[in-house]
């Protein structure tokens, strides 16, 4: 049987017990998955001290308190809290919602120091979510929250007394390995870097390295240019050492960054695979945003693509994001047991609860020829042609050879004062940036292996496993991608409606 952690008997819940009065800071609460955990802590752990968010001012609210009033409070994510008790929904919002205006990216957070080390000395632990997910951002940016901004996620923690931290990270920090990942420090598929004893991998130099590039194009280029200048430069780097883009090669360094700040003290890194609609909580297929695979459905459901590079027989893994969140409170609930210790998880489905590429396409495309009137937002009519995903050589021969005839033609429209956009020039020229963008994902060649996560929750008891249900064993994929997904895209992504900020309005609280 698998040993329990200390503390507490099997019929109780470690996780509500330990995270009882605690204060937490959290980043990253006005993207997809922050607001997940945001909201799935209020609900589960109410008793919980206090949630500091970090959000950083915009040009519409440069006040913290404003922006999540405004933009993360309203979210649909919340409407179950409310519709459940939206008093308590607001009284919490009030008593133990305390928001920072703070840039991550910043030393001391963009704060005076004095109300860094504040700040640092009230919370008891971080959970950081912020990140770039731009897989063609500019390596500056990148770099800048994706890594370098860790140097003060560890000065934060130092500050407090040794904060645990608990870093999202991604499983595709595996880059351009292959075959079996598993839960633990990945080494580059390309160029050598060197290894720490420790077993992490020493990377201050390449960092200074990477800022000296980034100086150089920025002493050559200016506008538009630079910025396709500093994309590229990543492109390049993620290459040269074994990654498909620039967001995954900065999050690996991230990585790498933190576990050497953080040697000896509580980290743990959570790598989720691909995140996508909720599988129950707070309601089925709640989602924000359309991302990787979402991208692809929505350029199908409006007929732009038909063709795309992937692997049928691959393993391709989706995570609902209820589980990523559980994973997260799990995570951070073993670091209050057991401080002191550095641990990597996935919370993933390959090697639990493997669905193929092709199984994936085809649950889609027989729900969109089936049933596609019930996604309105998604689809305007029903699909006519079916969904394709071929090799990569293939795809590039196809596209590259339907493209030269039809860009002829459209010059030549263009030369006879003909204003005419050729649809299908169009089509092909969105097929390949979606193809350029995420083709790595679609022809997946790792399996992501969970067993630590799984021992974790194993540990936590019967009762945490059904409060914080991270095992994607529960997933029936015909179910979850056509019933819940689809809708959720539907619902949520494409159809998103703010709720009433009647009842959120009244409460004001300053920063
Ligand atoms: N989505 C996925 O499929 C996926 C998969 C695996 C891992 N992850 C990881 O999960 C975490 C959350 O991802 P997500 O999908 O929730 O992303 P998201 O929706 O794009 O949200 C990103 C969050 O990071 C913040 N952020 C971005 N750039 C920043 C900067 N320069 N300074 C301060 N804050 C910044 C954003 O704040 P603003 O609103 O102020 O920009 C936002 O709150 C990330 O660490 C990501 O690497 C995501």
């Amino acid at each position: 049987m698998a040993k329990q952690l200390p503390g507490t008997a099997e019929s109780s819940s470690r996780v509500l017990e330990q995270l009882r009065g605690k204060q937490v800071l959290i980043t990253g609460t006005s993207g997809f998955l922050g607001k997940v955990v945001l909201e799935k802590l209020i609900r589960t752990v109410p008793d919980i001290g206090g949630i500091h968010l970090l959000i950083r001012g915009n040009a519409r609210h440069p006040n913290a308190r404003e922006r999540f009033m405004n933009e993360i409070a309203c979210s649909s994510v919340f409407e179950r809290l409310k519709l459940e008790d939206s008093d308590g929904f607001d009284y919490f919002l009030d008593t133990k919602v305390h928001c920072v205006t703070g840039e991550v990216t910043e030393p001391f957070f963009g704060i005076t120091q004095s109300k860094f080390d504040h700040l640092a000395g009230q919370v008891d632990a971080v959970i950081n979510s912020a990140a770039s997910v731009n897989f063609r951002e500019e390596l500056d940016k990148a770099l800048a929250i994706n890594t370098l901004s860790l140097h003060n996620i560890a000065a934060f923690a130092h500050s407090g007394g040794g904060l645990p931290v608990v870093q999202v990270s991604t499983c595709y920090v595996n880059g351009m390995n292959s075959g079996q990942a598993y839960e633990a420090v990945v080494s580059p598929a390309g160029a050598e870097i060197p290894r720490s004893p420790d077993g992490f991998f020493e990377i201050e130099e390449l960092t200074s390295l990477l800022q000296d590039k980034i100086a150089d194009v920025r002493s050559r280029y200016a506008g538009k240019q630079l910025e396709k200048k500093l994309v590229d430069l990543g492109i390049r780097e993620a290459n040269h050492y074994g990654w498909s883009d620039t967001y995954t090669f900065t999050k690996w360094l991230g990585e790498q960054l933190l576990m050497k700040a953080l040697r000896g003290q509580s980290l743990t890194i959570l790598r989720p695979s691909i995140i996508e609609s909720a599988l129950a909580e707070p309601a089925p297929g709640w989602i924000e945003g359309v991302k990787v695979a979402d991208a692809i459905i929505l350029a199908y459901a409006r007929e732009k693509v038909t063709l795309f590079p992937g692997k049928r027989s691959g393993i391709i893994d989706v995570i609902p994001v209820d589980l990523v969140a559980s994973s997260i409170i799990l995570s951070l609930t073993e670091a209050f047991l057991e401080p002191g210790r550095q641990r990597i998880y996935q919370c993933c489905s390959g090697s639990s609860n493997p669905i193929s590429l092709g199984e994936f396409i085809d649950h889609l495309m027989e729900e969109a020829r089936s049933n596609y009137a019930a996604y309105n937002h998604l689809f305007y009519r029903q699909p006519t042609k079916p969904f394709i995903a071929v090799n990569r050589r293939l795809f590039d021969a196809v596209i590259g050879g339907a493209r030269i005839p039809l860009s002829i033609a459209d010059r030549l429209l263009k030369l006879m004062s003909q204003n005419r956009e050729l649809k299908l020039l169009r089509n092909i020229d969105i097929t390949r940036s979606l193809a350029t963008i995420f083709g790595f994902y679609t022809a997946p060649d790792y399996i992501f292996h969970n067993d630590r996560l799984m021992a974790l929750c194993e540990r936590m008891g019967s009762l945490d496993q059904t409060l914080f249900p991270v095992d994607a064993r529960q997933i029936d994929w015909a179910t979850y991608l056509r019933k819940v997904h689809l809708a959720g895209l539907n619902r949520y992504a494409l159809g998103e409606r703010k709720l009433s900020r009647l009842k959120t309005n009244k409460v004001r609280k300053a920063a």
